[in-house]
């Protein structure tokens, strides 16, 4: 099987702040990966890099057959069209519907798109995500559940390869945070690749998936699914 994500020694330097330091690794498809690690660790940088919003200091990475360190800008559009990204803080457009969300992330990554096929399209993606009755209602109207479960049909909408997700339980409560855990596993059933940074230590060690370690930008473990140790971050925090 192909890596949806490689990493070859890829390091990344804000100033003279090593934020990521040599990492190397790979992503399968349909393969649901947790990223932990302290506070500053990394995490984010590191996913910031698979949507090229950062470029690496050094190291090559190639993204959904894409590579991304020598990318082009004209081509960084079609990259992201390959990467669905979900953030701690929903980031829904308050004046947009549900369903308008999700159709507008679609139509904004691929023009082509009809009106048409981007309603039928994200009302297919709501249904998925278990609010398939709730198109209609705007971001304040549901909870913050909800709203995150709307961020994810948007994410997906496109069908991409791979989706990240940083924090996307950060601002839910714990049981809210399991059902978005079983919605991503659901997604990696689904054979798309779900890579997750979070702090969530329960549910990590609970769902026993594939975990990925950082400290001080540094890959320290990665922890094949199936097997549960201890979380060598939480030594270190
Ligand atoms: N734009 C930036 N400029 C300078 N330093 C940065 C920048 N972004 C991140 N850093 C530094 O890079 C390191 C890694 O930060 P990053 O945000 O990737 O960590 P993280 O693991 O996501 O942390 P958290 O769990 O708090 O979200 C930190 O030391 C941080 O201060
Ligand atoms: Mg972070």
């Amino acid at each position: 099987m192909r890596p949806i994500v490689e990493f070859a020694g890829v390091t990344r330097i804000y100033g003279s702040r090593v934020a990521l330091d040599d990492v190397h690794l790979e992503l399968l498809p349909g393969e649901l990966t947790f990223l932990v690690g302290p506070s500053g660790a990394g995490k984010t940088t590191l996913l910031k890099l698979i949507n090229r919003e950062l470029r690496p200091t050094s190291g090559r990475l190639w993204v959904a057959g894409l590579a991304a360190h020598t990318l082009k800008a004209s081509r960084v559009a079609e990259l992201r069209r390959r990467v669905g990204v979900v953030f701690q803080d929903y980031k829904l457009l308050p004046r947009l519907t549900a369903l308008e969300n999700v159709a507008f992330g679609l139509q904004a990554g691929d023009l082509r798109v009809s009106d048409e096929e981007a309603r039928d399209r994200s009302q297919d993606a709501l249904d998925a995500v278990g609010l398939g009755d709730r198109g209609d209602a705007f971001p304040h109207q549901l909870s913050g559940g909800q709203q995150q479960r709307v961020a994810v049909a948007r994410a997906v909408v496109a069908q991409p390869p791979l989706l990240i997700a940083d924090e996307p339980t950060g601002n839910l409560d714990q049981e809210t945070a399991w059902e978005m855990m079983d919605l991503f596993e659901d997604i990696a059933a689904w054979g798309t690749s779900v890579l997750v940074a979070t702090h969530n230590v329960a549910i990590v060690t609970r769902l026993q998936r594939r975990v990925l370690t950082l400290v001080h930008g540094r890959l320290v473990r990665d922890q094949p699914a199936g097997r549960t140790g201890r979380m060598a971050w939480l030594a270190s925090s």
